[in-house]
């Protein structure tokens, strides 16, 4: 029997990339996402691959929603050997004092408290089951501060520390828990955006010492290769997939 992984946010971006990453090395994928669309064309695009896919619909915001797609997994494939925790909004890039309380609990109820959930469910799951896999999506503003990204970045802050704590009482069983930081990766939205505003890639790609934003397709790799047994010896660790932005800061 193949390996299973669950994909939170796999309608788009660095989820949906990944899900075909993972496709290739024969994993069947739980697509979850609010996205209706952008799920289903993920199911489309990995099932090319011959592997089985599900779409499953969840707002990881709300925990009857995040036990949904975790019993729906355990019931369409029987476990949960991999899990990349994903979904994530950025926010408005309005400076803190100007962000509406609305807005903070949207981001925190999505990025961390989204993110608290699919693990506590899902970690579960795994250890029932004699251990598993997790990467956290964390975010280079999860391991540095910066401006215009106040919230964002202590949401991201709380993921790494999800991550090491994970580790600290549960590698014994079995469980590993990674998380990865990009920088700015260039996803259809991204990519839209800055199409739009040529002049803040130019800022963006300025700052970074490779001069270029990273691709989806290079933190697919990375995902697939924390997620599965290649990494075996690797746990609680950050990684940073930015072109050398945060290291020198
Ligand atoms: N692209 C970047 O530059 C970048 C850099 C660092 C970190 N990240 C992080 O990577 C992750 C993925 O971002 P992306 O760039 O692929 O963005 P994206 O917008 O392309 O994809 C995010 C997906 O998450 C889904 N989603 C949003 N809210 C959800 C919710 N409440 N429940 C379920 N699904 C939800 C969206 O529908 C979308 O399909 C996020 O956590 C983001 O913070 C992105």
């Amino acid at each position: 029997m193949s390996n299973v992984a669950i994909i939170t946010g796999a309608g788009s971006g660095l989820g949906q990339s990944t899900a075909v990453r993972l496709a290739q090395e024969g994993i069947s994928i739980a697509v979850v996402d609010v996205n209706e669309q952008g799920g289903n064309e993920t199911v489309e695009l990995v099932k090319k691959h011959n592997v089985d896919a599900i779409f499953i619909k969840a707002d990881v915001s709300k925990k009857e929603d995040v036990k949904h797609y975790v019993d729906q997994t355990l019931e369409h494939f029987g476990k949960i050997d991999y899990f990349f925790n994903n979904a994530g909004i950025s926010g408005s890039g309005k400076y803190f004092l100007d962000t509406s309380i609305e807005e903070i609990d949207k981001i925190v109820g999505i990025n961390l408290m989204g993110a608290l959930y699919g693990v506590h469910y899902v970690a579960k799951a795994m250890l029932e089951n004699g251990g598993g896999s997790i990467v956290n999506t964390a975010s280079s503003a999860g391991v540095i501060g910066q401006d215009s990204v106040v919230t964002y970045s202590a949401t991201k802050h709380g993921i790494v520390g999800l991550t090491k704590s994970m580790v600290a009482e549960y590698a014994k069983d079995g469980l590993r828990v990674n998380a990865i930081a990009p920088g700015p990766t260039e996803t259809p939205m991204v990519k839209e955006f800055y199409e739009a505003n040529p002049k803040m890639k130019e800022n963006a790609t300025g700052g970074i010492p490779q001069k270029r934003l990273g691709t989806p397709e290079e933190v697919a790799e990375l995902v697939t290769f924390l997620l599965t047994s290649k990494a075996e010896y690797i746990n609680g660790e950050v990684i940073r997939i930015d072109g050398g932005f945060t290291n020198t800061k």
